[in-house]
């Protein structure tokens, strides 16, 4: 494990963006995974900044994010197509036929998963997968559960993932309760998982996912078994937990 820490979500995000970019550059037809929520936003704006100075080209660069609420369209501005073409893709060079994230549409969830699995293997594998964290300590929206899902899958959100992602719906009734996520065996296959965790409310979760016991209760803590993973964190979230790595 790898650990930067910034002074704050400002910085720890230009880190992150520096990291990215940095890859973008080493191999510009790169597959970069992508994540949403509010974590990975300065990074996006960070990134749009480095294209917009001409510092990035994304032209050849493909991306496949992590997951998608099941039942929202591309056009809900709660999913995370939305997000992502809102935050990012509408304002890089990037083809729009070279971005995918789950088809949040498709009912059958059998059909769903084998269908993104499907193009993650056709991508060639992910260079650099960007995570957030959750609260619980889920990646993607692989929640804590009796074992690692390896691939593509269909989840029931818990009530402390609806209860967190409320704030971006009128109420936690319209939070739709099921997602598609990429599977934490794809993840662990990434070449490089670079996780991103700001903010105090983090500091437990960080310091058990990545200095505590390995379980599938608290799915990010497989990333301490990643042969190239990097961990950036603002100076509220890493506290002084992760000195000893800096
Ligand atoms: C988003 C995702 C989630 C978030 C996590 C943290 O694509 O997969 O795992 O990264 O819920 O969310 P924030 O950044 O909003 O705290």
């Amino acid at each position: 494990m790898r650990v930067y820490c910034g002074k704050d979500y400002e910085e720890a995000s230009r880190i992150a963006a520096n990291l990215i970019a940095a890859q973008v550059i080493m191999k510009p037809d790169c597959v970069l995974g992508l994540a949403t929520g509010s974590t990975p936003i300065g990074t996006y704006q960070v990134l749009v900044e480095k294209y917009k100075s001409g510092e990035l080209d994304f032209s050849k660069v493909h991306s496949i994010n992590l997951d998608e609420y099941r039942g929202l369209s591309p056009e809900n501005d709660q999913s995370y197509r939305y997000f992502m073409n809102d935050n990012l893709f509408n304002h890089v060079n990037i083809k729009p036929e070279n971005t995918n994230v789950p088809d949040g549409l498709e009912k059958d969830a059998e059909a769903a998963c084998k269908k993104y699995d499907a193009v993650i293997e056709q991508s060639g594998g992910i260079d650099l997968q960007l995570l957030g964290l959750g609260h619980n300590g889920h990646i993607g929206f692989n929640e804590p559960a009796d074992a690692f899902a390896k691939s593509t899958n269909c989840v029931k959100l818990t009530q402390s993932t609806i209860d967190a992602n409320a704030r971006f719906f009128a109420n936690a009734d319209e939070v739709p309760k099921e997602a598609y996520t990429m599977g934490i065996g794809t993840i662990m296959q990434a070449k490089t998982v670079l996780v991103l965790v700001t903010g105090s409310g983090k500091r437990d979760i960080v310091k058990k996912c990545f200095l505590g016991d390995v379980t599938p209760q608290v799915p990010a803590s497989i990333l301490q078994f990643h042969p190239n993973f990097i961990l950036v964190g603002d100076a509220d979230a890493l506290g002084d937990n992760f000195n000893a790595f800096l």
